[in-house]
């Protein structure tokens, strides 16, 4: 396994639409292993393949406290989505130290496939309806910022490229 680089907001490739996976295959096994470990270095409760500059719809996501019930969604679709709607504080590991909150959906059905390729369903609630909201829009090219205001993005935008330059010159 490696650890592979994660985008930065604002890198337009994050802004790249994924195509779905014609085969769960070594290269795709590999692919989500490799994301798995990086979340899991990162301290992330989700990775969408996006973020490693890989557009093909691949989630990787982990939102237990203990940190060892691991989700891998390959292709994965919505096809119920609760009316009730819940706001909630949301982060990044695309845009580090920003936070802030986003509405979503509170309860969501799932279909995805698994490491293995096989189909499976799974309704989400509470943190998890959150992340798979948030792992899918990196899929569809956007970033959780995108629902703020203009203002806050522009913000979000400037503070994240200061940092990147202070990171370059090793600050
Ligand atoms: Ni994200």
């Amino acid at each position: 396994m490696s650890l592979l680089t994660i985008l930065r907001y604002p890198d337009p490739r994050l802004h790249t639409v994924a195509r779905p996976v014609a085969a769960v295959d070594e290269r795709i096994r590999q692919l989500v292993d490799d994301m798995c470990q990086t979340m899991y270095e990162a301290d992330g409760v989700g990775l969408a393949a996006t973020q490693v500059d890989v557009h093909e719809c691949v989630i990787v996501m982990d939102t237990s406290d203990s940190r060892d019930q691991l989700q891998v969604l390959i292709n994965p679709e919505i096809i119920a989505a609760s009316a009730e709607m819940h706001v909630a504080e949301e982060g990044c590991l695309s845009v580090p130290l920003v936070y802030d909150k986003v509405e979503r959906h509170a309860r969501v059905t799932v279909r995805a496939l698994g490491r293995d390729g096989q189909p499976h369903e799974f309704e989400a609630e509470g943190l998890a309806a959150i992340c798979v909201q948030h792992e899918m829009d990196h899929l569809l090219g956007k970033v959780f910022v995108e629902y703020l205001s203009a203002l806050k993005r522009d913000r979000i935008r400037t503070k994240m490229l200061k940092k990147a330059r202070d990171d370059l010159r090793g600050d």
